[in-house]
């Protein structure tokens, strides 16, 4: 089931999400969290590194995993997802344990070992306690583009040329724009307990309303959210439309 809340504007919905993760790492210290990147996390990061300080909160046993990494770019690329964790999230919270903290490997010489071992790895910590997503201009959840089978799991994408253009943003030449992708799977997504995804800006708006709109269809990846038993989307007014 899928609930919608209007936090108005990306600073509150920011909070909000952040209060929901203490509240889970409250509950259970070993969480295993979902974690994104992207515009769209910046400040949630911000929120929840506060929050963690203010409430003092203990992350040793918490595992973190990241949706996704780009295949052959340097792991100290500043834009690369590794070094966007370092950054926003890790190098805050000093009881944060850094074996704890798994990403893709998007150098790794096989790389189809690498995606078996990272879908392993999560199925070996018991799946997702409560996933962090983002969504794409195209619907797209992870780098699950349209088109994937919603029975995914951890793989190897070819990104889709919006996708390139809208994560241009982040590099100097477009040269420089990775067009690979390890991505967790929609299937790996959904097992998932609970999930919440931010969705702000107008850029936002067509892919949020094709995903309320309850048609379930691989197009729209984001779409089988729907079948999902507890799910909360927190919008601004922009990606809402008023
Ligand atoms: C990032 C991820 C992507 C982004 C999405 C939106 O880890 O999984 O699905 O959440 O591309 O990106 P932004 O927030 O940059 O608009």
């Amino acid at each position: 089931m899928i609930k919608v809340i209007n936090l108005e504007n990306q600073e509150n919905a920011s909070y909000y999400a952040a209060i929901q993760i203490i509240k889970q790492l409250k509950t259970q210290s070993n969480s295993v969290l979902g974690l994104a990147t992207g515009g769209t996390m910046i400040e949630l990061y911000k929120s929840l590194n506060h929050l963690i300080h203010v409430n003092c909160i203990d992350l040793s046993d918490v595992k973190t995993f990241n949706l996704d990494e780009y295949i052959n770019i340097n792991s100290n690329h500043e834009q690369s997802y590794k070094t966007y964790m370092y950054n926003n999230f890790i190098k805050q919270n000093k009881t944060f344990n850094e074996e704890n903290f798994f990403i893709p490997n998007g150098n790794a010489d096989d790389l189809q070992t690498e995606i078996e071992r990272y879908e392993k790895l999560i199925k070996h910590y018991g799946y997702i306690d409560l996933q962090i997503l983002g969504i794409g201009e195209n619907g797209h959840i992870g780098f699950n583009e349209p088109g994937t089978a919603f029975t995914s799991k951890t793989h190897i994408v070819n990104l889709e040329a919006s996708t390139i253009e809208a994560n241009s943003r982040y590099f100097n030449t477009s040269e420089e724009v990775p067009n690979q992708a390890i991505t967790m799977g929609i299937s790996t997504i959904l097992k998932a307990k609970k999930i919440i995804l931010l969705a702000f800006g107008e850029s936002k708006k067509y892919a949020l309303r094709k995903l309320l709109d309850g048609n379930i269809e691989e197009s729209l990846p984001a779409s089988i959210l729907n079948k999902h038993s507890n799910v909360e989307i927190l919008v601004d007014n922009q990606a809402l439309g008023i």
